[in-house]
């Protein structure tokens, strides 16, 4: 079978072809990737332990896939086009023949450095074309790759290493991010204060921040390289994996807890990104496609390395942020290489909205064919102005539903195929299959309907455990509902079936497209030392989507509150990373607890989402009178 889809009555047949015979659809598919050997079973699940398997017996890399089949054909096409922070600095292109080259040279150095098949290697670098390079060198040998986004802290990496058991470690001495510089290797020595089981840390040479190497421990990869040079750069065989081989784990956040390391292995990743990727932006050969994200998270894991390159795309990756020099940054870069698809986030349109137009002005963006949106609900004056000002009304906006878990886009418009409307993201793609339960897990037929989000059915792209605590992965999400994956966002289902995704039920937050768990936060204001106790929820934030709100319990605190506000900020900085920020911090007296001492969240959603009209019966509370001065406190 033919990988893209052409029309939506063609969408129609293989979705139901997929429901009704998921074993032969996605064997058809997976016949047009390359394989050493193909699989015995197409897949063997059960969502109660669970145990997922898919293609089994079969072996392959996935590197081979992307880069070693492309080098007769399509080897001298760019593969990564790089745009740096800096527009004055030199733009770089490599094409499938030199990506593949450097990807070897540096598979090599890391096999010199004693990495081998099964070792975690965690990656810690800014957005330049080696982070693509160490990615796919970590796959090259089987190394099982764990990327950290450059604004986690010192305390996050260290959380992460340690977890996964990480031997090696690859850094860069700073990354730029608008006018800051990111202290990148620093960060790094100061989380392995903490992680003895890191025998090797490579340094890239980017910002030339002075740094500190450690004998034995640091080298330069500059230098590493050279020395593969040395030995005439032998060739570097790519590893034969097994279908469900481990090829790497991303650390997201949930509802309770530390973060929990998702693992997705070889073959069924390979085949969902690459099938997603072919199908949704309905890439054609040549096209020079724009995934904004960093590849800190799945979807530039998913995106803008792994899918394109697995299709031979030309994948375009962005050092920089949207609003500098100044918020045309991105029309800039659309110009400069003829951009035909950008897949960016709702909040960098929202940022982007709030300077106007002028941006935009003397902008050529006519080389626009389709564009995409992910990580949040986008909304529908986002939506519009997307549409409108970018997109020029003719460029089909694919708004596509996915998660960490899930590795690839699950609901979605198909571009040029799928009727699209604002807010939607429209239907569960092909091998997808949606259900809407009750709070009982009682599924609700028909359309027009609402509840939470499960799926049914595996998919080739599913996470398979998260690192280490299997068990936790069970709970997370296959105990909530019995025999199906709980995905943790609520949605409604329209009368055309259409899916709209109304966010998180459990207690994450989406702040600028980025997954924040509340506890997780709660956890690190409490490690202040005039803190006693806090809560924090999330509330609507015209850029973010969501912003964070605390409410916190501080009883010494006299005349400087400002003060412990932002200690309050700089100890959840230093925990978990800038990114997780409170926005509002509101020192209370105490918190709004029932009798058996549960925090009424409830409550204080509605406070910070300023709706105190009806906080429901709060009689069942300790102490309701807190709910009094908390309410005329409100930020
Ligand atoms: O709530 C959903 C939201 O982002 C969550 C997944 O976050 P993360 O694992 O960090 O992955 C983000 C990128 C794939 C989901 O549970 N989300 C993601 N995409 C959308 C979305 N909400 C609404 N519409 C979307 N298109």
């Amino acid at each position: 079978m033919k990988l893209t889809i052409d029309s939506f009555e063609e969408y129609k047949k293989i979705y139901d072809y997929s429901v009704s015979n998921p074993e032969a659809f996605w064997a058809e598919i997976a016949e047009n990737f390359q394989w050493r050997k193909k699989w015995d079973t197409v897949v063997k699940w059960n969502f109660k332990e669970p145990n997922i398997r898919w293609f089994d017996g079969a072996t392959l890399n996935i590197t081979e896939n992307c880069l070693d089949r492309h080098l007769d054909t399509i080897g001298d096409r760019p593969a990564i086009i790089w745009e740096p922070n800096d527009p004055e600095e030199s733009h770089r292109v490599l094409t499938y023949k030199q990506l593949h080259e450097k990807v070897c040279q540096f598979a090599n150095v890391l096999k010199n450095n004693g990495a081998k098949k099964g070792d975690r290697i965690c990656i810690y670098m800014p957005m330049v074309p080696e982070l693509a390079i160490a990615v796919l060198a970590c796959a090259r040998i089987g190394a099982i790759h764990s990327v950290v986004f450059g604004g986690f802290s010192a305390q996050s990496i260290a959380d992460r290493i340690q977890d996964a058991g990480c031997t090696l470690v690859i850094t860069a001495d700073g990354g730029f991010r608008g006018t800051k510089e990111i202290p990148l290797k620093s960060v790094i020595d100061d989380a392995l204060v903490q992680c003895h089981t890191v025998q090797k840390v490579i340094v890239l040479t980017r910002s030339r921040t002075p740094v500190s190497m450690i004998k034995g421990r640091d080298v330069w990869w500059e230098d590493e390289l050279k020395k593969v040079e040395t030995m005439g750069n032998p060739p570097c065989p790519a590893e034969e994996m097994a279908a469900e081989d481990e090829l790497f784990i991303l650390y997201t956040s949930g509802s309770t807890g530390k973060p929990k390391g998702v693992v997705h292995t070889c073959a069924g990743y390979m085949v969902y990104t690459g099938y997603t990727f072919a199908n949704v932006f309905n890439y054609q050969p040549g096209e020079i496609y724009f995934c904004t994200a960093d590849i800190g998270w799945i979807t530039g894991h998913s995106y803008i390395v792994y899918g394109p390159l697995s299709q031979g795309a030309t994948s375009l990756m962005f050092e920089g942020i949207p609003t500098w020099p100044d918020a045309g940054r991105f029309w800039d870069i659309v110009q400069k290489y003829q951009v035909n698809i950008l897949y960016t986030a709702p909040t960098a349109i929202r940022s982007l909205m709030s300077f106007g137009l002028e941006p935009l002005e003397g902008k050529d963006l006519s080389s626009l064919k389709k564009l995409g949106s992910v990580g949040e609900p986008i909304n529908e004056e986002a939506w519009h102005w997307y549409d409108e000002h970018i997109g020029k009304r003719k460029c089909p906006i694919v708004d596509t539903w996915w998660q960490t878990e899930n590795g690839g886009i699950m609901i979605s418009p198909i571009a040029n195929v799928t009727p699209t409307k604002p807010g939607y993201a429209t239907l569960p793609l092909p091998g997808v299959q949606p259900v809407i339960v009750d709070e009982n897990g009682n599924e609700i037929a028909g359309n027009g309907v609402s509840g939470n989000l499960c799926i049914k059915f595996p998919w080739p792209g599913m996470l398979r455990t998260t690192y280490g605590d299997h068990e936790r992965c069970r709970t997370t999400y296959f105990a909530t509902y019995p025999d199906m994956y709980f995905t943790g966002d609520g949605c409604l289902r329209d009368e055309d079936g259409y899916y709209r995704i109304t966010g998180r039920v459990d207690d994450v937050l989406n702040v600028s497209g980025h997954r924040i768990g509340t506890a997780e936060v709660e956890n690190a204001i409490n490690m202040h030392s005039s803190v006693v106790e806090s809560a924090v929820v999330g509330y609507p934030h015209d850029i973010k989507g969501q912003g964070v709100y605390a409410f916190v319990v501080c009883p010494e605190l006299h005349d400087d509150a400002d003060l412990t506000r932002k200690d309050i900020v700089m100890t959840v900085s230093r925990i978990i990373g800038p990114i997780a920020k409170p926005d509002k911090i509101q020192f209370v007296s105490g918190l709004p607890k029932t009798r058996s001492g549960k925090i009424m969240r409830r409550i204080l959603r509605k406070i910070a989402e300023g709706d105190t009209s009806n906080l429901g019966d709060t009689t069942t509370l300790l102490d309701p009178a807190v709910v009094e001065e908390i309410k005329a406190g409100a930020l």
